[in-house]
């Protein structure tokens, strides 16, 4: 029998699912205030009494007292039951369901849970120790600093800013040098011994929605080292789901009507300085499909900043990549290009907030910046070129969720470029239930349904790809599902897994409908292996970026990391 699913995992699972998407997949919701409300699903009714809370991610009815979380939602309207329930949201966003078994686990799971109690604490000590440094005399430089770059105390205050000291051992004597190294607080000498991260800085906390600190940015003053240097991954924090200023934001605006996405603290700080509150910012990383969930449940306009620079085009082409699964449902995603050298912290100095708030207002619909980037070096007017577009334009829109937005993208291409006759593939219509909540699985998900139905494609994927998921670097569940491959037997592979933890997760991804009649399932794998590839690399070189920043890399290392980027930028 399968274990038990741990409590932590189903709190991190409600914590990133929004419970809008999920029941608005389902039973189409309509805004109303700060919730959203529909006829009930569960009881008859003329007039919608049933209703979701985005902030409190559950719903109620006040017709007949139906309420839960988005889990809950799941196994009620579904019918599934919660393992079940649980397996088909985790598939959704990406997430694979951990077992466990008897008393032991249980008591781990509360080990995990007491350790994240106390590096949020160590991390909520350490904010209040930067803020008051910063105000003793020790911080002046500090102080000066800001004020040089027009924050003021108030502004300082709200993000609670701090100074950490040029002291080696400020943290190091006060607290635990074994907390501090998981909280990523202190450094391990490679002699033994400890000392302080952060040092003559000044210092950002980041919290989460929640207001809990998970982690710290510190700035230089001057020449020393990194500009930034930023909290390593630790239990309580992760780069890639979380973003810089979205509780101060919160506390403003409970539903801001956009939230501005920029890329630096300074950016964030500035431009509250100057009264634009909304603005939050990634961590020195690109835009994530999480990022963007987790904005998408407190608005449901989105701007991006960018430099109009080669490198701001290719994050931005990334963020919207990321973005297309997300989109329809009354959700905008629009694009602000800056002057080159300028940032939204220097253009908000030079021309203050209304003019910068008039920029927002131009800001670049998707829509645009999409068609614009495909159409770039076509000839509209050539049927050569037409074809062209189609072809580049096409891939995309399959990943658009069905609806309305996703029509008017495809009547915008044949405004563009005509038709193009009978289209490749299959174009889903109607309401297809079981897709519309599913808009776009896992990578991991879809290949599994791939290989499960065609057992044979396995060989053809790259012997790099298969290496790296037999070797755990794609996750558990590609782990076992390609080291069962790997032997090659004849049993089917739902049947090999049942039993396993992975038994409930397969079912989902074979439940998928998309892969019951595809044309070309070997292409098909082919494209999720080379995306799926790309994922690994870019992990990979992640780690070996953040390894070289703090402690170094071996020669072979370095070499892997010369031949990553050049797989980079070829
Ligand atoms: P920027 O260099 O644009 O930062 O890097 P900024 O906020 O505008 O900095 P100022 O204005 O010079 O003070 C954008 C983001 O990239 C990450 C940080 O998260 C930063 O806010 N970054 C940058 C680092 O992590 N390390 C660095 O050395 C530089
Ligand atoms: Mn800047």
């Amino acid at each position: 029998m399968a274990g038990r699913i741990p409590r932590t995992f189903i709190e991190e699972l409600l914590e990133r699912a929004d419970i809008v998407e999920v029941i608005n997949a389902r039973v189409p919701l309509k805004k109303a205030g700060r919730n959203f409300v529909a006829r009930c699903p569960f009881h008859d009714e003329k007039t919608p009494s049933f209703t979701v809370s985005p902030q409190k991610q559950f719903y109620y009815c006040f017709g007949c007292g139906a309420t839960g979380s988005a889990i809950g939602f799941l196994m009620e309207h579904d019918h599934l039951s919660f393992p079940e329930a649980v397996e088909a949201l985790a598939g959704h966003y990406g997430m694979s369901v951990p077992r466990e078994g008897g008393e032991s686990e249980d008591a781990r799971d509360d080990e995990k849970r007491r350790r994240r109690d106390t590096l949020l604490k160590l991390n909520q000590e350490a904010a209040v120790f930067f803020a008051r440094c910063l105000r003793q005399e020790g911080g002046k430089e500090a102080v000066a600093y800001l004020r040089s770059r027009g924050v003021d105390g108030k502004t300082a205050r709200r993000f609670g800013l701090g100074y950490a000291p040029r002291e080696w051992r400020a943290l190091c004597s006060r607290y635990e040098p074994a907390v501090l190294l998981e909280a990523g607080l202190a450094i391990e000498r490679e002699g033994g011994g400890h000392y302080d991260r952060f040092r003559h800085r000044i210092m950002f906390p980041i919290r989460n929605r929640r207001g809990q600190v998970v982690g710290f940015g510190g700035r230089s003053m001057g020449e020393a080292g990194p500009k930034y240097l930023n909290s390593p991954e630790t239990p309580v924090f992760h780069k890639g789901r979380e973003v810089y200023g979205l509780y101060e934001l919160l506390e403003a605006e409970g539903r801001p009507p956009r939230i501005l996405v920029v890329e630096g603290y300074m950016d964030v700080i500035a431009l509250a300085q100057q009264g634009i509150r909304y603005s939050v910012a990634t961590l020195g990383t690109a835009v994530t499909k999480e990022h963007l969930q987790l904005l998408f449940r407190y608005s449901d306009s989105l701007i991006f900043s960018f430099d109009g620079d080669k490198a701001g085009r290719k994050a931005a082409w990334k963020a919207l990549e990321e973005a297309f699964p997300l989109l329809g449902e009354g959700r905008k995603v629009a694009f602000l290009w800056l002057p080159e050298g300028e940032d939204p912290d220097s253009m908000v100095r030079k021309e203050g907030a209304e003019a910068f708030a008039k920029r927002l207002q131009s800001a670049e619909p998707l829509s645009e910046y999409f068609f614009r980037a495909l159409a770039e070096g076509l000839d509209l007017s050539r049927i050569e070129d037409k074809a062209d577009l189609h072809k580049r334009v096409t891939p995309y829109l399959k990943r658009l969720p069905q609806g309305a937005f996703r029509a008017m993208m495809r009547s915008r291409l044949t405004e563009l470029a005509g038709h193009a006759g009978v289209q490749k593939g299959n174009w889903q219509s109607g309401h297809d239930r079981q897709t519309a909540f599913l808009p776009r699985p896992s990578l991991e998900d879809r290949l599994v349904a791939l290989l499960a139905r065609n057992p044979g494609l396995y060989r053809r994927l790259p012997e790099s790809l298969r290496q790296a998921g037999v070797g755990g670097q794609c996750g558990e569940f590609i782990e076992r599902v390609f080291s069962e491959m790997e032997q090659n037997r004849e049993q089917r592979l739902e049947d090999r897994l049942r039993g396993t933890p992975y038994h409930q997760r397969i079912r989902v991804c074979l439940a998928q409908k998309e892969f019951h009649s595809l044309q070309d399932p070997a292409d098909e794998v082919l494209d999720i292996a080379s995306a799926m590839e790309k994922k690994v690399y870019q992990k990979r070189l992640e780690n070996l970026a953040r390894k070289a920043d703090t402690t170094g890399l071996s020669r072979e290392e370095k070499e892997e990391l010369r031949r990553l980027m050049q797989w980079k930028h070829a």
